[in-house]
């Protein structure tokens, strides 16, 4: 296993869409692991971008408050960075269909124009991409594994697989150190709950906090998995560091849950709260991608990655973080 301290230590690191759930998680533990960190960030107000995300680092970073799509702007931000963490991006997925032009210019047009950027002005960058398991829409089997048929049900799953070919073509035809990580449910600090419409585990954790009852669409009987931020900043940094990811796309994944049991455990670990199953609103069940989990036995061969946070202890910890900070969130 790499040793990511020395990897880090002193050496410059961009991170889009640094503020973030993601993007500021990774910030703080690369501040942690003695980086120079510049987060470039549009503070989207439909994303979980949230100057609060970076509140205990504010002043130990440097924030550059600018679109990813803005080349002067991304040219001086590129310029003499080590590694690059490409997480800017619209992740909703009813959002996508709503407003599938906002969607494509950060996923798709976005990507294509840092990397041009990254390619005139910093070609060693090493850079890591934000993928998604929504890219390939409604399983065939499980766990789905990166030669899984791609036939996204949704804008957002379109554009985020042009974006993360363009990452692996810069690779290819030009040489550039890219990878490319197909994340699963991410949960965690910081990340958006005030709304349902990033993700339902946000929701879900908003209306247990505030003693509502928990949604459920359809039986609850829907698979997904989830992984812990930790866990995703350090298949982020290992993918940045490890030779064997160059050129590679790699899927995360964790423990299969249906949603049933998940809404049980969060409410075991709360100490309280209850659920109720709903009809699925039509406009989400159009989209929905059925059960899901994914294999990450590639990433595991390769660099080492293999989820560490167990879903009890992770739950646990979000409900603190936000019982603290309620209102920088709600
Ligand atoms: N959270 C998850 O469960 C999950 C799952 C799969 C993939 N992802 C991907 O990971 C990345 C980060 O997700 P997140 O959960 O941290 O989302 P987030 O919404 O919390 O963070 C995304 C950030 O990107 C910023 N942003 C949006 N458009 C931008 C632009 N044009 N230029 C610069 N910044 C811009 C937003 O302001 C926000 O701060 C996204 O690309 C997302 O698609 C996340």
């Amino acid at each position: 296993m790499i040793n990511l301290a020395s990897m880090f230590l002193h050496q410059s690191v961009l991170i889009t869409g640094g503020l973030g759930f993601i993007g500021s998680n990774l910030a703080y533990k690369l501040l942690g692991l003695g980086a120079k960190v510049t987060v470039v960030d549009t503070l989207d107000p439909d994303s979980g971008g949230n100057p609060f995300n970076v509140e205990d680092i504010k002043d130990h970073i440097q924030v550059i408050q600018a679109d990813i799509n803005d080349e002067d702007q991304m040219k001086r931000a590129v310029k003499g960075q080590k590694y690059l963490f490409n997480l800017a991006g619209q992740m909703s997925h009813l959002g996508s269909m709503q407003d599938p032009f906002k969607d494509l210019n950060v996923n798709t047009i976005g990507q294509l124009r840092l990397l041009e950027v990254c390619r005139q002005n910093n070609p060693d960058v090493s850079i890591v991409f934000a993928g998604t398991r929504q890219v390939y829409g409604r399983p065939k089997y499980l766990p789905v594994d990166e030669n899984h048929l791609l036939t996204p049900l949704d804008n957002n799953g379109v554009s985020k697989r042009a974006g993360e070919m363009y990452h692996i073509v810069y690779n290819r035809v030009h040489g550039m150190a890219t990878s490319v990580l197909r994340m699963t449910n991410v949960y965690g600090p910081r990340m958006r709950i005030k709304d349902d419409t990033l993700n339902f585990i946000g929701w879900w954790f908003r209306q247990l906090l505030e003693e509502k009852d928990i949604q459920i669409f359809g039986d609850g009987m829907q698979i997904r998995d989830l992984n812990h931020v930790d866990d995703v900043v350090t298949a982020l940094l290992l993918c940045a560091t490890h030779p064997a990811a160059n050129g590679k796309i790699y899927n995360l994944g964790g423990e299969p849950i249906n949603l049933l049991n998940l809404a049980k455990l969060m409410i075991e670990v709360n100490g309280s709260g209850n659920y109720k199953i709903v009809p699925f609103p039509e406009n989400r069940k159009r989209i929905d991608i059925g059960d899901y989990h994914g294999d990450y036995s590639l990433i595991k061969a390769d660099v080492g990655w293999q989820p560490q946070v167990p879903l009890r202890d992770g739950i646990a910890k979000l409900l603190d973080f936000y019982r603290t900070n309620k209102k920088h969130y709600f």
